[in-house]
């Protein structure tokens, strides 16, 4: 019989050699390289955020996964969101739907307890979006000479170390706060950062707070030959105009040493910016009149799996300042019994689930489209107009366009 259930010390053995076959790129290979991954799934497991799920089929470990309790500001709301990572199956099981139990496992857990919205990084997005996961905000590739940055004054830089990190973590939850679609983070990820060899800190101190940090390694530049270096911007958090002007100012400085700076980012306005927008190489786009700026990839997916949940969490979010009545009706393959239908009531914004009654206006779509639409990822327009979502009547394509519009795509900074 297969059954799902978390793992504990006697599983980290047969647990440990299946993620060292899922993940070769790991480099789980000797004796000392599985008892140090040993040492971190223990880790993990102690973090109370953190647990780790494998599926047993007589006796035997098939596959495993990681949960995370991450919270999540979903537009003005602090939700619980339940994350899933290290998704892995033992290579004599593959395709005997393990992965599938898995995730249904992780869906229906983070149900059970409260949350209205699951996330993970796919590592196929079609195999995700299948089982009802959507599109998150893409992430941004600069690659940007120093030198295209401004310039200004560094009055406030410091290095940070370790003694900073409940600082850091601070301005990090500040900014999370004000920002939708940011999640905590667990805390072995804030002692990674400076643990990490090679990984260094920077931060804009200000009346006893830090206000904004940069963190960054070097890494050898295309030339190969030791003078050619690039820095990775790994993580970039402000909270104000200025503290970001002096980091920017710090990274400006470097132009005598760095080539290129490489920034990851989900700011859609990040080339306005830059000096001169274009990416390393002066390419242009196909055909058009149009500089290469960056690179983009899809990651985070999205899975909302308590519609009514969804609605009460948001209780106090303005949904476009709308008064209507939506009945929204979701499909849900991968687990039928989250399909349905509910009518939605909105008042000036406000959002209230009604018990079933007339509608003004109705809406179909899978959980998958719903999903990046209540996260503001797409429009509704144009799932309708990519024939992702119907409507009753095309003519009040605007106004649920409205209800769901957000100024700034959801951002996200923690990995898992
Ligand atoms: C990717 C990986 C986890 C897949 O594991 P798996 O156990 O072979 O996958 P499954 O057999 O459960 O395949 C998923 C099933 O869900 C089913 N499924 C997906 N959406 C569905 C839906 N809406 N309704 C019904 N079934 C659905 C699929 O049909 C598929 O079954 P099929 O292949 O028979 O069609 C595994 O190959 C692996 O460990 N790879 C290496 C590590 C890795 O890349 N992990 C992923 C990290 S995010």
């Amino acid at each position: 019989m297969r059954i799902i259930r978390e793992l504990n010390e006697t599983d980290w053995d047969a647990f440990v050699a299946i993620v060292a076959n899922a993940y070769p790129g790991i480099k789980i290979i000797t004796a000392a390289d599985r008892q140090r991954y040993r040492q971190r799934l223990e880790m993990m497991a102690a973090d109370p955020t953190t647990r780790m799920v494998g599926v047993v089929e007589n006796g035997r470990l098939l596959g495993g996964m990681r949960l995370f309790d991450f919270t999540m500001t979903l537009h003005t709301a602090s939700v619980l969101a339940g994350g899933v990572g290290g998704v892995a199956v033992d290579l004599a099981y593959k395709k005997q739907k393990v992965a599938r139990d898995m995730i249904q496992f992780f869906l229906r857990h983070y149900r059970e307890r409260g949350a209205a919205i699951t996330v993970l990084y796919p590592f196929r997005p079609d195999f995700y979006r299948k089982m009802g996961f959507g599109y998150g905000t893409k992430m941004s590739q600069y690659r940007v000479k120093p030198v295209n940055l401004p310039k200004g004054a560094r009055t406030h830089i410091a290095f940070l170390s370790a003694s900073d990190k409940k600082a850091m973590q601070a301005c990090y939850g500040r900014f999370a706060q004000k920002t939708h679609g940011m999640m905590s983070r667990p805390d072995f990820d804030w002692d990674a950062v400076f643990a990490e060899p090679g990984v260094q800190v920077v931060g804009y101190k200000r009346d006893g707070q830090i206000q904004a940090y940069l963190i960054f390694s070097f890494q050898p530049g295309p030339a190969g030959h030791f003078l050619n270096n690039e820095i990775l911007v790994r993580e970039l958090v402000y909270e104000t105009q200025g503290a970001l002007a002096e980091l920017l100012a710090f990274l400006h400085t470097q132009a005598d040493q760095i080539d290129c700076l490489i920034f990851n980012t989900q700011d859609e306005d990040f080339h306005f910016l830059l000096h001169d927008p274009r990416q390393d190489g002066n390419l242009m786009l196909p055909r058009v009149l149009y500089h290469q700026s960056n690179t983009q990839g899809v990651g985070l997916m999205y899975r909302v799996i308590d519609v009514p949940g969804l609605f009460v969490a948001l209780a106090d979010h303005d949904f476009g300042g709308q008064t209507f009545r939506l009945k929204l009706t979701l499909q849900d393959t991968f687990l039928p019994e989250y399909a349905g239908s509910w009518v939605i009531g909105f008042e000036n914004g406000r959002a209230r689930l009604l018990t079933p009654t007339e509608h003004d206006i109705a809406i179909t779509l899978n959980v998958a489209e719903f999903s990046s639409l209540v996260m503001g990822s797409v429009s509704f327009r144009q799932l309708v107009a990519y024939s992702l979502a119907s409507i009753s009547d095309a003519a009040q394509v605007t106004a649920v366009d409205r209800l769901f519009h957000t100024v700034y795509k959801p951002v996200c900074m923690t990995t898992f």
